[in-house]
């Protein structure tokens, strides 16, 4: 049977690169629509990039001579009627040439649809191809424009350990994308996800309606909260004791000259791990004494013992050995779950020092399992989420090598990933940033911050800026190695997703068995 299409207008010009489609009357036109064109079993689909004022006239002022002759006309009260209005006047769509599908797979296109061709609206037939890059990790709908197709895409869980980059806007959807990404791991159970939480809004959810993790149907199975302060009856006390923050923790978050760094490695030669107890309890005239080579001045001791009792001082830290969580969070990652760590009321270093300290034991323990492959290859991936990345992730010139760094440049080869989300994608390292496999790109409203997309992504961006800019809250473009281009698509609504997916879990149990009829 033949389909009827919704059909659009017909090809105009011009190259590969760029294709022309002049719209029928009446029709409009939308940014980030996706259209089709060919015949047979070829489907070219084209995606408008860019859309302007189109007419048929001999002069290039036409358009100006209209509007004078509208004006003058309803200046002196007498209608305007404009002959042949549906010819001389549409809109020409810039396109560019996703690829096109030839027996239902789908290739990156060398050649050009006919000048002429027909364009149509997409059936979700068309998209079927999409399901081979739709990934296992699901966050939304496929989108054309404005409208959403019946797919789920997303991300696979498989790249997870090639890090992954959510960047938008303030308001744009940050927030709400990342506890999507997190139901699915909590639905697929087969990565571990560390998140980080600043601002204490991923596990109840936050104001109002809002829902958080804590709302999902498989919370009780597969996520566990860690807080240092009470947030409920499941969550866990968050502690880490002073043997575990390691030198270079503290060497990457603070300011120090190269004399402190000195003393702060001589200090850490003559106590090991119980330097910074020592330091933080001793009489720093006495310390200085007791270095080998006593060449540290008073004052430098002094700074550095101000800087260990006031991280002693905090809440998380701890000076009794034997109190620990870190250990606890990495046998919950060990067994694919996610692991929410509350660190909302903390800012600056006292936010960002347990994180490094938990996010490097993690990276040590899979790089010490790497040794041991079958070990090794019982763990599953894990991905470390941090918001407002761009705090560690900034420019090399600006911040120091650091864990996080780290796990970007080596992570992948011990199945750890991170997802750097931050609103200004343009203050990460361009190197950093080119390490991440899987973006997920919401409204940017800031060019700079598309520029650096643009020079990084694997596929082509540099016709999406303007769709880009343009973007609503949760509208998304997916960019991943899996798929030939970026897929647009629109992020479910975190609450919806925990509704329908609770409705569907209810009509599921709802629905009698046989054998449960049949005993009655
Ligand atoms: N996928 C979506 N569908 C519908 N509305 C959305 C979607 N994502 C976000 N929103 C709306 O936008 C608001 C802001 O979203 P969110 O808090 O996730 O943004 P954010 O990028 O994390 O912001 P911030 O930079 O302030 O942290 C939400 O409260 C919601 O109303
Ligand atoms: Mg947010």
């Amino acid at each position: 049977m033949t389909k009827i299409r919704k059909y659009k207008g017909r090809i105009i010009g011009r190259s590969i690169t760029e294709i022309y489609v002049r719209a029928l009357h009446d029709t409009n036109l939308v940014l980030g629509e996706i259209l089709i064109a060919g015949e047979g079993d070829t489907r070219f689909f084209l995606r408008v990039v860019d859309v302007s004022y189109g007419w048929e006239a001999g002069n290039a002022g036409w358009a100006i001579g209209v509007a004078g002759s509208m004006i003058e006309m309803e200046q002196s009260d007498r209608g305007f009627v404009m002959h042949d209005r549906a010819r001389r006047n549409f809109e020409i769509g810039k396109c560019v040439i996703m690829g096109y599908t030839k027996q239902g797979e789908f290739r990156r296109a060398k050649t050009l649809p006919e000048l002429f061709s027909q364009v149509f609206i997409p059936d979700a037939d068309d998209f079927n191809f999409i399901k081979d890059y739709a990934g296992d990790l699901r966050v939304g709908k496929l989108r054309s424009g404005e409208e959403l197709l019946d797919f789920e895409v997303g991300m696979g869980s498989g790249y997870i350990q090639s890090h992954i980059g959510i960047f938008a806007t303030t308001g744009m959807g940050k927030s709400n994308l990342m506890k999507r990404l997190a139901a699915s791991v909590m639905e697929s159970h087969n990565v571990g996800m560390l998140i980080f939480d600043p601002h204490g809004e991923y596990y109840e959810g936050g104001e109002r309606d809002k829902r958080g993790l804590k709302h999902h149907f498989r919370a009780k199975d597969n996520l566990t909260v860690f807080s240092y302060r009470k947030l409920s009856e499941k969550s866990n006390g968050l502690r880490i004791n002073h043997r575990e923050i390691d030198i270079e923790d503290l060497l990457h978050l603070f300011e120090f000259s190269q004399a402190q760094m000195e003393a702060a490695y001589a200090l850490h030669n003559c106590f090991g791990n119980d330097w910074l107890k020592i330091l933080s309890e001793s009489e720093g005239a006495e310390l200085a004494k007791e270095m080998p080579s006593s060449k540290f001045h008073e004052m430098t001791i002094a700074v550095l013992q101000r800087r260990a009792r006031q991280i002693l001082k905090q809440e998380i830290f701890h000076k009794d050995d034997t109190v620990s969580v870190t250990d606890a969070i990495i046998t919950e990652l060990k067994k694919a779950k996610v692991v929410l760590i509350d660190l909302s009321g903390l800012s600056g270093w006292r936010e960002l020092l347990p994180a490094a300290v938990i996010a490097r034991k993690v990276f040590d323990v899979y790089r010490h399992a790497f040794r041991k492959p079958e070990e090794f290859r019982s763990l599953p991936k894990v991905s470390i989420v941090l918001e407002e990345a761009q705090r560690v992730l900034g420019q090399l010139s600006g911040i120091k090598e650091n864990i996080f760094t780290r796990i970007c440049r080596e992570g992948r080869k011990f199945k750890v990933g991170l997802t750097a989300i931050t609103q200004q994608p343009k203050l990460i390292d361009e190197e950093i940033i080119s390490q991440f496999n899987t973006l997920f790109v919401l409204g940017l409203a800031d060019e700079r911050d598309r520029n650096i997309i643009r020079s990084s992504a694997r596929q082509d961006f540099s016709e999406l800026s303007r769709e880009i800019q343009m973007l609503q809250p949760g509208e998304a473009l997916i960019s991943s190695p899996q798929a030939p281009f970026a897929i647009p698509a629109k992020v479910d609504l975190y609450e919806d997703h925990i509704k329908n997916q609770k409705e569907s879990v209810k009509t599921r149990d709802e629905i009698p068995s046989p054998d449960r009829n049949f005993f009655g």
